[in-house]
């Protein structure tokens, strides 16, 4: 069944108030139900319901048989406009390995609502724009659940017989069923406070395992630094007397926004040097002030319904983005948020999944927490920033904020609040929100007699399903010209490329130019410029601006790679690319984090994209020739910053980062250098490390060779670190990504592993998911690895339907292959779909990436 956002009605009952009495256990959990509902339109009351039978139904105080239940929803016919339903059903959170409604983790209990999680506790309207007061008591065995949480305050506590206590809540906020949460358990807190803007006191608190609990203290000081941050940036205040973060070991996803009592994937809560990387503390940062964000963007102001997911998921990633940036270096920041573009939105936008940032349809909203709607939802709000600069765009957020609070609100009404706000005109920019596909930029500089630069713009955007023509949008392409002479900028100026065809004068230039444009990646469009090779050559060396910089590195690469897949050649460009490198490492003006970024080659995958038929073994044996002779070129520099302060303790300083950053590149390149003691300094590396940002560096470089080094630092990672499950799944993973011509085997075995289970998400994602990005392993011929992935999809879909289908995409690109690979790929898809049995996330994921 397609849900349509056409259909959107308003509700026909709404919530106003709603108590919840939990009587809890793992086995069996009671839910109790009181809602007081209030008729807004001549229709029955509809309480959706996934898998529950009610134990009995009472309307005004009498119990009733006249129900029925229609699709799981429970269904009454009332008379009057006002009335109080209460129901009661059973639960076994025990087994609930869907990970969505009520469940264990561990020895906990917790939540997951959104999206639809909440049917799966109660029954209940279970839709964003019914909010409701929440009131709620949790009723546990005191020495199991010693901890009862959930949102708002806490208005009471105590004992009662039988080693069983209690705990009420109260929720001042109306809020939709999606962020409702209950947690029980054993669990130690980290107890802190924040003082708002306004000089309230905020008591926070992280929750976890007892002896995780040392692990929590980056998650603290990034939750303060989020609080103040909001307040700076967007004057947005937090609103309760309570702040709660729970981690769980079982989490589909990052984390959740739940009002007061976030819940989180461990994996972005608990950090320490000796067990996470430099990314895993920034990956934690970003998380927290996401879901800290929300609570203006998304819980004071929530969707209407899931079509507007945007609204919340964009908007709060542009704003985590922001933080980010200031944390640390914006230049790196912005580089890797693009990087994580490509290797995810833009394949999604060129495949058959590809749908607008505002959907028009669906089967499962769960298969829409994609990069298009969070990452490229983003890009649009960033875009609107740039156009309109950050003033005005504060104006902009600060209307939409107090036009909005308490609402369940559109993408529609932000362009709006937008357009008032900051005063700017949004009526063409709304196409980005319905038209699905990645623009594609054409530019070309013209010159014209008298010194006069032209540039030659045009954009197109291919068909996505369901959407075989496009209009133009309006694309701000931050753009510059050099001079090739002196090396000095010219003019900057923001072009707003606004139909299919533009000609702009960019200004007089005396002798030849060089063009820098889309700088800072304004726009999340693929730039096709008309450049040769020692302009690019030219602009990696000289560009201003560190995206445009990075940008051209890589387009020089990109450049020899193709080319060498093309032709067996790679003319000027990988030479150019080599001296770029060299360049960089020389420049003492440079930070560490930059260069490590900028000397990355583009991934495989992004390789790929970049061809008609892609070919996995041609672009990984061009990408190892390149990266062989940028390694073998500069050895004495990568030797020099694979050791330059690798004897200084452990510091988490953005210095100390960047070092380690660019230890881990240096090391690769001398790996595949082949450089004579590059395997035993790898394993030195790897066993005099105080920290796992170098450690693990050193295991990644060695995971693809054949040295005995790897052997011995794969087995001492496992002892060391088997008993932390966080740890674990680094190693797990490392393996699945190895480029080794035997991972299939390693991965076939390793998913046999005592220590491997579906189970838990983040163990599943790090062996299935790392081995379906694996290029070279995945599209081995023979199509074994096609198999292999099918089958775990298969058997996950039976645990964990939505983890199960986020697996998928690697397989739908089956049309960007040769026919052997494309035919073995589709018969997986065909395979699965003709399986008996097959949750509706599966089904809608690979029925849309066969059609
Ligand atoms: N709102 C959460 C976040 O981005 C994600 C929840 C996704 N859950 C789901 N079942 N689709 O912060
Ligand atoms: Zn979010």
């Amino acid at each position: 069944k397609t849900i349509r956002r056409e259909d959107y009605r308003q509700p026909d009952w709404i919530v106003p108030d709603v108590a919840l009495d939990f009587d809890l256990g793992a086995e069996r959990t009671v839910v109790r139900a009181r809602l007081e509902v209030r008729r807004q339109a001549p229709a029955p009351l509809v309480l959706d319901g996934d898998g529950l039978v009610p134990v009995a139904v009472r309307v005004d105080g009498q119990a009733t048989e006249a129900w029925r239940l229609d699709g799981g929803a429970l269904v009454l016919d009332l008379p009057g406009d006002a009335h109080v339903v209460e129901t009661e059903v059973a639960l076994s959170p025990q087994t609930n390995t869907q990970l969505m409604g009520l469940y264990a983790s561990g020895g906990l209990l917790c939540t997951q609502c959104e999206a639809e999680g909440f049917r799966r506790i109660t029954f209940f309207p279970d839709r964003p724009d019914v909010l409701s007061r929440y009131r709620v008591r949790l009723v546990a065995d005191k020495a199991r659940y010693p901890v009862l949480l959930s949102n708002g305050d806490l208005v009471g506590s105590g004992d009662l017989d039988d080693g069983r206590h209690f705990a009420e809540w109260h929720d001042p906020f109306p809020k939709p069923s999606y962020l409702f949460a209950a947690v029980a358990g054993d669990l130690a807190e980290r107890r802190d406070s924040f003082t708002t803007a306004s000089g309230r006191t905020v008591q926070l608190g992280i929750w976890t395992r007892a002896e995780d609990r040392p692990r929590t203290a980056h998650a603290m000081e990034s939750l303060k630094l989020s609080m103040a941050w909001d307040e700076r940036v967007y004057g947005r205040e937090y609103d309760l007397g309570i702040f709660n973060i729970v981690a769980v070991n079982d989490f589909n996803f990052g984390a959740m926004e739940n009002k007061g009592l976030n819940i989180f994937n461990t994996r972005y809560i608990l950090a320490d040097p000796d067990e996470a990387t430099d990314s895993d503390y920034d990956g934690i940062a970003a998380v927290v002030a996401h879901e800290y964000f929300h609570n203006w963007s998304g819980n004071r102001v929530t969707c209407r319904d899931w079509f507007q997911l945007s609204l919340k998921e964009g908007f709060t990633v542009f704003r985590d983005q922001g933080f980010s940036a200031d944390l640390g270096s914006p230049a790196v920041r912005r580089i890797e948020d693009v990087r994580a573009l490509r290797a995810t939105q833009f394949p999604e936008d060129a495949g058959p999944l590809a749908h607008p940032v505002r959907p028009e349809s669906y089967m499962e909203i769960s298969n829409f927490y994609t990069a298009t709607i969070y990452n490229k939802g983003a890009e649009l709000i960033r875009m609107i920033h740039t156009l309109v600069g950050p003033g005005r765009f504060r104006q902009g957020s600060d209307l939409y904020f107090e036009r909005h609070d308490g609402e369940a609100a559109t993408c529609e009404d932000f362009v709006v609040a937008m357009e008032v706000g900051a005063q700017v005109d949004l009526t063409a920019f709304r196409r980005w929100y319905g038209q699905a596909g990645t623009p594609r930029v054409e530019a070309r500089i013209a010159r014209v007699e008298d010194g006069t630069v032209s540039l030659a713009l045009r954009q197109s955007t291919p068909p996505t399903p369901g959407q075989p023509d496009k209009s133009p949008v309006p694309i701000p392409l931050r753009t510059a010209l050099f001079d090739r002479a002196s090396g000095a900028r010219l003019a900057e100026q923001l072009v707003l490329l606004e139909d299919a065809e533009a000609t702009v004068a960019l200004g007089r230039a005396p002798g030849d130019v060089a063009l820098s444009i889309n700088r800072g990646f304004s726009a999340p469009i693929v730039l096709v410029a008309d450049r040769a090779t020692d302009e690019l050559a030219f602009l990696a060396a000289h560009d201003d601006d560190p995206f445009a910089r990075y940008e051209a590195v890589q387009g020089l690469m990109l450049e020899a790679l193709v080319d060498r897949v093309a032709s067996g050649d790679a003319g000027g460009a990988a030479d150019a690319a080599v001296d770029a490198v060299g360049a960089m490492l020389a420049d003492p003006a440079l930070d560490d984090a930059f260069v490590a970024e900028a000397a990355l080659l583009p991934s495989e995958s992004f390789i790929g994209d970049q061809m008609l038929v892609v070919e996995p073994l041609a672009i990984h044996d061009a990408r190892e020739w390149l990266r062989a002779r940028i390694g073998r070129a500069h050895l004495a520099a990568w030797r020099e910053r694979q050791e330059r302060g690798a004897n200084q303790p452990f510091a988490y300083t953005p210095e100390a980062k960047g070092r380690r950053r660019l230890r881990g590149v240096a090391l690769a390149y001398l790996l595949a250098a082949r450089d004579t003691d590059a395997a035993a300094r790898a394993l030195d590396q790897f066993q005099r490390a105080d920290n796992m940002t170098d450690r693990f560096s050193a295991l990644s470089a060695l995971v693809g060779s054949d040295a005995a080094e790897r052997e011995t630092a794969l087995d001492a990672f496992r002892v060391r670190h088997g008993g932390s499950p966080l740890v674990l799944d680094k190693w797990f993973g490392v393996q699945a990504g190895s480029s080794r011509s035997d991972t299939l085997e390693t991965v076939v075995r390793l998913s046999r592993d005592p220590d491997f289970t579906l189970a838990n998400p983040n163990r599943a994602r790090a062996l299935i998911g790392g081995f379906g990005a694996n290029q070279l392993a995945l599209h081995d011929d023979g199509g074994a690895g096609y198999r292999f992935l099918a089958d775990q999809i298969l058997q996950l879909d039976r645990l964990n339907p939505q983890t199960a289908a986020r697996l998928v995409p690697p397989l739908g690109r089956w049309r960007r292959f040769g026919e052997a690979r494309a035919a073995a790929m589709r018969a997986q898809l065909e395979r699965m779909l003709r399986t008996p049995g097959l949750s509706r996330d599966l089904y809608e994921q690979v029925f849309r990436s066969i059609d």
